[in-house]
């Protein structure tokens, strides 16, 4: 239904035609086939974000990466019609956390506990719409993981094999995989970390590894025998194969995310779902083996499926999640940063595969019945920062929190929509934001909304009914109206900047419009009904692109409703609940007294439809005080002198 979209938007010249697989080295955007994708007039949307970690506080190269696109993903589709369920949490297990803790000198879950509050108040801070954002230590997300573990090595996929254990000799205990670091066996890369090497991204185990030694103290570590539980990754290869080649016909992955993902089947071994850690999800058999847990991504990933579980629950319709996971009309979409791909395109379908029973082994699905692999691997790049790469324990970092702090959230909702790591990295810089919040939001969306409601407050008081519309009203209004169509066709394919940017040039069409027909010099008694014709089609064209522009930037969408005579209720916002633990019972000795958790849901049931929404003539209309606050250039020095006083070694600002 949409196959003009891309030639239409897109001038032929600026995109090549031929593959395009690594597109932060041609600087092109690949280009995808828009048939493919066919949606039924109400579709069940998964969103599935990924799991921030809950070792500290999350940085603005996080959010770029899984929350602004999956949340501007979502709000489109529910407008679009779509029935949209978005979920996520913090991930609290494994090494980094328990690191972390060690660090600061209190419990795992102490930690987990300060940084799942802190994430949660940020996420809401920024506008995403999560229907549900829990966490990995809910009782239910224990119950959920250990029936998968049960049902897929009942059904003959999880081996056990004795493996060697990293054990640090001047403590004793066991060495975490990734702060052991040496040279990669496959790409020859130095620091190489025991659980996955960043240069090629090959998942590694720890004794893979040459020239291991310890992060923490240079020394070499020891290798001791431990009995682990391993997925059996060979007998569902070819199931995993089958489906990724069936992905990659549907035409719609970014195609160096299906070529990664491939490209893993090349060399596939059995992968330890189990360690010897002290945290995590207790392994069902073992419990009298405290000091071996889950490994933390085979929980992790299991959580878009327990959140929607538990979102169920607490809706009071404990079977409502199944719509979405059971019925293979659903569609799935999973939003994360590329270090992810792996786990969401290897380690998770290949878990549910074991737990359908559709590997080598056969088998029987579980309870939660045949479960519905990803429809799309949506992946984005990485964002750095001033030429940097983010790092927080090098202090290289803005954490959301403080940003927020001293800007809007949708300046910086707007920076990454229109600037971040959609398919090549991409850079931060405090020159860029300014210029980018000035001279677009400001300047451009910000100046069109002011002028059309201040004209209109000062002439008529509301909207004023129009005369005849001349070409020139028809031609603005025909143009941005199309841009429901394009700007809509273009998110739904995660081309998210081209669709910003599409209605970024609607919004320069209509500010041309007021440039062209020069409302403010028609001020004669017999121009009055000219004027009124002007504004009238400013206020509707101003209407449709705050409702098109709305997924990208919420808050302002809600404020512009309000200048425009609306409720301000056009993009609903989530909220903190604090709730109590389903499942207590299911939990170890760690959580003793915790009887509840913040989460982050909201009511999305309201969204107006992806359409012109003819305005009211009449609407009274004040006098607008401006959406977005216009920056001072100083504050590119302050920010880069505020990281300069942290770090009074390093040089920045080059
Ligand atoms: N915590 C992981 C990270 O920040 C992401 C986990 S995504 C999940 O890289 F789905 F597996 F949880
Ligand atoms: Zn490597």
């Amino acid at each position: 239904p949409d196959n003009s979209v891309i030639s239409s938007t897109i001038s032929p010249g600026s995109y090549s035609s031929k593959d395009c697989f690594n597109s932060s080295q041609c600087g092109r955007l690949p280009v995808y086939d828009t048939n493919a994708v066919l949606l039924e007039a109400m579709s069940r949307i998964l969103s599935a974000v990924a799991w921030p970690y809950a070792n500290g506080p999350r940085h603005i190269g996080h959010v770029a990466g899984f929350g602004v696109p999956s949340d501007v993903f979502s709000r489109y589709m529910r407008m679009a019609g779509h029935d949209v369920l978005m979920v996520s949490g913090t991930d609290e297990h494994g090494t980094p956390i328990l690191v972390a803790a060690d660090g600061a000198g209190v419990s795992a879950r102490e930690l987990a506990d300060q940084n799942n509050r802190l994430i949660v108040e940020d996420l809401v801070a920024l506008g995403l719409s999560y229907d549900l954002f829990t966490r990995t230590t809910a009782g239910n997300h224990y119950r959920v993981v250990q029936d998968m573990f049960a049902t897929v090595r009942d059904n003959g996929y999880m081996i056990e094999q004795v493996t060697r254990a990293a054990i640090s000799p001047s403590t004793g205990r066991t060495l975490p995989d990734r702060y052991i670091e040496g040279t990669c066996p496959i790409c020859g890369a130095e620091g190489a970390r025991g659980d996955q090497c960043d240069n090629c991204g090959n998942q590694m185990d720890p004794t893979e590894l040459i020239n291991p030694h310890s992060r923490i103290n240079g020394e070499t570590p020891k290798f001791v025998e431990s009995t682990h539980y391993f997925l059996d990754l060979p007998a569902l290869a070819d199931a995993l194969s089958a489906w990724l080649d069936e992905r990659e016909k549907s035409g719609t992955w970014r195609p160096n995310v299906i070529k990664f993902s491939q490209n893993f089947l090349e060399d596939i071994r059995p992968r330890a779902m189990t360690r010897d850690i002290d945290w995590g999800i207790p392994v069902p058999g073992w419990e009298d083996q405290p000091t071996k847990r889950l490994y933390v991504w085979f929980d992790a990933v299991i959580g878009y499926l327990s959140a929607s579980i538990e979102w169920a629950r607490r809706t009071g319709d404990p079977e409502a999640w199944r719509k979405w996971w059971n019925d293979p009309e659903a569609l799935s979409y999973y939003f994360m940063g590329k270090d992810n791909i792996v786990f969401h395109s290897q380690i998770w379908p290949a878990e549910m595969l074991g737990y359908n029973g559709q590997g080598a082994k056969g088998g029987a699905p579980g309870d939660l019945g045949v479960l519905n692999l990803p429809t799309e691997v949506v992946s984005s790049e990485f964002l750095t920062m001033e030429g940097k790469k983010f790092s927080s324990s090098h202090g290289i970092v803005i954490y959301v929190r403080d940003f927020l702090s001293r800007y809007q959230a949708d300046a910086l909702r707007y920076f990454i929509s229109a600037a971040g790591p959609e398919t090549s990295d991409s850079d931060f810089t405090w020159a860029e934001f300014v210029r980018r919040t000035n001279g677009e939001l400001v300047a451009g969306w910000g100046n069109l909304v002011n002028r059309t409601a201040s004209m209109i407050a000062k002439k008529f008081g509301e909207i004023p009914s129009p005369g005849e519309l001349e070409d020139i009203d028809r031609a603005l209004l025909d143009a941005v109206e199309a841009g429901f169509e394009t700007v809509g066709n273009l998110i739904r394919h995660h081309r998210q900047k081209a669709a910003l940017s599409e209605a970024m040039r609607l919004v320069g069409e209509a500010n041309k419009y007021v440039t062209d027909t020069e409302p403010f010099k028609l001020k004669a008694p017999e121009q009055q009904q000219r004027l009124a014709t002007v504004l009238w089609t400013l206020a509707q064209a101003v209407t449709d692109l705050n409702l098109m522009l709305s997924p990208f930037l919420p808050h302002a969408a809600n404020d512009i409703d309000r200048v425009m005579g609306g409720a301000g209720e056009i993009a609903p916002m989530p909220y903190i609940e604090d709730v109590e633990e389903l499942d207590p019972q299911v939990l170890p000795a760690d959580f003793e007294g915790r009887d509840g958790y913040p989460i982050i849901t909201g009511d999305y049931t309201n969204v107006p439809t992806w359409e012109r929404h003819p305005i009211t003539v009449g609407t009274p209309i004040a006098k607008p005080t401006p959406v977005f606050v216009k920056l001072d250039e100083s504050i590119v020095e302050e920010e880069l002198a505020r990281y300069a006083d942290a770090h009074p070694d390093d040089v920045t600002g080059a």
